[in-house]
């Protein structure tokens, strides 16, 4: 019997959390209300103490967080060409300019030394996207955007858990943003969380999230701006809750994971790995990319990942290049203006690596993996 396929992500979810849901859908409050405050409050606890308010999406989060900074039309914003559609998304849904920069090629994190330099007097916010194997270094971050008086935002999609000198991301910084989609490190199903600076931010969080709804004092309501409805349900707050507990021993997983990876793929096959695991470096590896080596191979990408899907191993492209995108075309992206985020674009292949995975399961793919490979080869 062939073993099972194997997704590239995946959650993972036991009986004692689904019993817990069952208990909230028959508890009549299943909308945003107790489960949600506590999760918030666990999510709070991670990140230092810092207030945390949950959303239905990390994109809602980031749109949230733009509004945050009144950041609209006539603004730019600065995030990586390397990323997900989320941060171009957001920027242009707010009517701000979406500025464009490279990443470096093996952490995939955005060029600080870009961001310097694309600074203009009409820059209101950097959004640079944290990615799992090495975070963007934030002592250099802040100290750019303090001087140069720039709101940033954190997409810290991929990487809760992952810390930064022995802190845990979202407990220093400014505006820091979270997903809880099923391939993340925790999962609400959907969901998303955003970290805030003070009580005063987070009340307007809450009023950004629900409508634009305040509430007056004949308890009557008003609306001033036209809010969005993000709020996550009690249902999926008891799904995080029960996730939040069980995270650090998702994040040893996928460290272990990771560093088997390295390991494999130390002398086989040929690819542009991603930073090599260091003990206790506390990362949280929510995924494993490489480069192909497509130069030196008869097959293209789309053919070498129907061959591992064909034998079971599933995989992803994490990301094709916003600023080529029709819509990042429609803001200035040309080919050849980042061409790290082209190369990874054009070669890159996220490989299965999830909570619910085993080391012998990081073998059976690289064994496969390496077949794949030397059947194309020149
Ligand atoms: C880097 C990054 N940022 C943001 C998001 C958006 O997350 P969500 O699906 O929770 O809106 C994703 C989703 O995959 C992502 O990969």
């Amino acid at each position: 019997m062939s073993a099972p396929p194997l997704k590239f992500a995946g959650p993972v979810l036991d009986e004692a959390t689904i019993a817990g849901v069952g208990d909230v859908l028959r508890s009549g409050q299943i909308a945003s209300g107790p489960w949600v405050r506590r999760f918030e409050d666990g999510l709070s606890a991670f990140c230092g103490g810092r207030p945390v308010r949950a959303l239905t999406s990390a994109t809602a989060a980031v749109e949230v967080a733009l509004q945050l900074c009144d950041v609209g039309p006539g603004d730019e914003v600065i995030t990586c060409a390397q990323s997900f559609y989320t941060v171009l998304n957001m920027i242009v849904k707010v009517g701000a300019t979406p500025v464009f920069v490279d990443c470096d090629l093996v952490t995939r994190n955005i060029d600080l030394g870009a961001v310097e330099a694309a600074i203009t007097p009409r820059t209101r916010a950097i959004v640079p996207t944290h990615w799992p194997g090495s975070l963007v270094d934030l002592d250099r971050l802040y100290a750019l955007a303090k001087a140069r008086g720039l709101r940033v935002i954190e997409d810290a999609a991929l990487v809760l858990g992952s810390q930064w000198k022995g802190r845990n991301v979202g407990a220093v910084g400014d505006l820091v943003t979270f997903s809880f989609h099923p391939n993340k490190n925790l999962t609400t199903i959907e969901g998303g969380a955003l970290v805030v600076n003070d009580q005063t931010e987070a009340a307007r969080v809450e009023t950004l999230r629900f409508h634009g709804i305040t509430y007056l004092a004949d308890r009557t309501r008003d609306v001033a701006f036209p809010g969005g409805k993000f709020n996550l349900p009690d249902v999926n707050a008891r799904i995080g809750c029960a996730q939040l507990e069980r995270l650090p021993a998702f994040l040893a997983t996928r460290r272990a994971l990771a560093e088997r990876y390295t390991e494999q793929f130390a002398t086989e096959p040929v690819c542009v790995l991603p930073p090599r695991p260091q003990p206790g470096d506390g990362q949280s590896w929510n995924m494993w990319n490489v480069l192909l080596p497509l130069d030196r191979l008869t097959r293209d990408r789309r053919q070498l990942r129907d061959a591992l899907e064909a034998r079971g191993i599933g995989t992803g492209v994490s990301y094709e290049a916003l600023h080529l995108s029709t819509l990042g075309r429609r803001h200035g992206g040309r080919e050849g203006q980042h061409p790290n985020t082209e190369r990874i674009a054009r070669e890159t292949v996220t490989l299965p690596l999830h909570a619910a995975m085993t080391l012998t399961d990081v073998d059976r793919v690289c064994a496969e993996m390496s077949d794949v490979i030397a059947a194309a080869r020149n």
